[in-house]
């Protein structure tokens, strides 16, 4: 499996410097357009794969190292605001973005350019919750938590899953 994943993702890497990468190019193509009425900005496309647009292979811009939208629970997609999404990378540099009204947040590499592996904490008031196991693919956390859960998926990213809590998170409301 390890030696035939190399040349593969060195392929890739190739095409990515050369700029015309087909599995980015059609991965981006699923995405679909933009929301009616939604501009390119922190506010568009929550809980899609930012960095496929904005990652070092993509074109939009600014470029960042990390990025995701936070939901309130695991069964609901209502969003987060000013959630603290505290990032931990492998040299122990700590970086500490917040979420907005659509539970977005990112992080350009003039910011914060983490050293993968990443460990990240989620953050509201008293509320919080560790991802148990450190991210090592990239910073893109919506390349693995897209819904439906699903044994290839972690499902949306969540504040909390205790039913005595949920309905305790401050809703998010976009002026
Ligand atoms: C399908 C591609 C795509 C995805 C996915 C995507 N974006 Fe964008 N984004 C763009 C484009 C195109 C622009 C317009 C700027 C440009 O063309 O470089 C943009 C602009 C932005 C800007 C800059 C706005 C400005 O005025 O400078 C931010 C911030 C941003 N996006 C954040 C995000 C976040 C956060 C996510 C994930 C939740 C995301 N984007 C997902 C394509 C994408
Ligand atoms: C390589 C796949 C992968 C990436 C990338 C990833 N996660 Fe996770 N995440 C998981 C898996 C699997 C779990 C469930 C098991 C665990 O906690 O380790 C999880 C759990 C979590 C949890 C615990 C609650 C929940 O939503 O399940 C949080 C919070 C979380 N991740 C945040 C993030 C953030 C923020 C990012 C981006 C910086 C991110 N993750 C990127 C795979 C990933």
């Amino acid at each position: 499996m390890r030696s035939g994943g190399t040349p593969l993702a060195l392929g890739l890497a190739l095409l990515g410097i050369s700029g015309c990468d087909p599995v980015l190019e059609d991965r981006i193509a699923q995405l679909g357009p933009e929301t009616p009425g939604v501009r390119p900005g922190p506010f568009h496309r929550p809980g899609q794969p930012c960095l496929a647009c904005h990652g070092e292979g993509g074109r939009a811009r600014p470029q960042l190292s990390v990025a995701g939208t936070v939901y309130r629970d695991p069964a609901d997609t209502r969003p987060v605001d000013s959630a603290e999404v505290i990032l931990i990378d492998a040299t122990q540099a700590r970086y500490t973005a917040t979420t907005n009204c659509v539970g977005n947040f990112f992080v350009t590499p003039g910011d914060f350019a983490p050293v993968l592996p990443l460990w990240t904490t989620v953050r509201l008031g008293t509320f919080s919750i560790d991802m148990e196991s450190a991210v090592h693919l990239n910073g893109d956390c919506a390349s693995c938590h897209t819904d439906p859960l699903a044994r290839a998926s972690a499902g949306h990213v969540f504040l909390t899953d205790d039913p005595a809590l949920i309905g305790t998170v401050p809703e998010a409301r976009c002026n």
